[in-house]
């Protein structure tokens, strides 16, 4: 399961902190172990459920295109306003490659090996149950708050700056998806 979550996962190495980068890999090999998909369909499963069933891009390829979307905005936001709004990239990235982990419970297959959202995660959105997943692997709070705050549940509180930047990265490229103009 660690193999399987590296294999995944390249981006955690951008996390320095050794302690924080075993907190969020081991929340993705807590989740992977309560979840009815395995790494190989998260290469294959599309990335939402909203955007119809003609979506082709795979669940890793969007959320490691928002982490890496995330850390670019970390680090120039970081080179142009310095001390004035400072971006801790660990949390940032952190938080970024765990935003959705709680996706990995939302989960059932049909009996095509479809994914659809099953009875649980109608009741329980992954924000929610990413945080509870994650704060049973130590991960601190600042961190949780991204996943809390990631979706639109989001809009009800005051986010983080990092948090800003990953609801923003996952919502910029899960829209054009849903409806554009051209
Ligand atoms: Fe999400």
């Amino acid at each position: 399961m660690v193999e399987d979550v590296n294999n995944l996962w390249p981006e955690l190495k951008w996390i320095n902190d050794a302690s924080l980068r075993e907190k969020t890999a081991g929340t993705w090999e807590l989740a992977l172990s309560r979840s009815v998909l395995c790494p190989a369909d998260l290469e294959r499963i599309p990335f939402t459920l909203l955007c119809g069933p003609d979506l082709k891009v795979s669940f890793m390829a969007h959320k490691r295109c928002v982490v890496h979307i995330a850390r670019e905005c970390g680090e120039k936001m970081n080179l142009f306003f310095g001390a004035d709004l400072p971006v801790n990239m660990d949390v940032l990235i952190s938080g970024a490659i765990l935003a959705d982990v709680g996706k990995l419970l939302e989960y059932e297959l049909d009996g095509n090996g479809k994914a659809i959202q099953g009875k649980y995660g109608q009741y329980i959105r992954h924000p929610f149950s990413g945080v509870s997943i994650a704060e049973e692997c130590g991960v601190p709070a600042e961190v949780c708050h991204i996943i809390a705050s990631h979706a639109q549940e989001g809009d009800l509180v005051k986010r983080s700056t990092e948090a800003y930047i990953v609801h923003h990265a996952d919502f910029m490229t899960f829209l054009p998806f849903k409806s554009r103009l051209t």
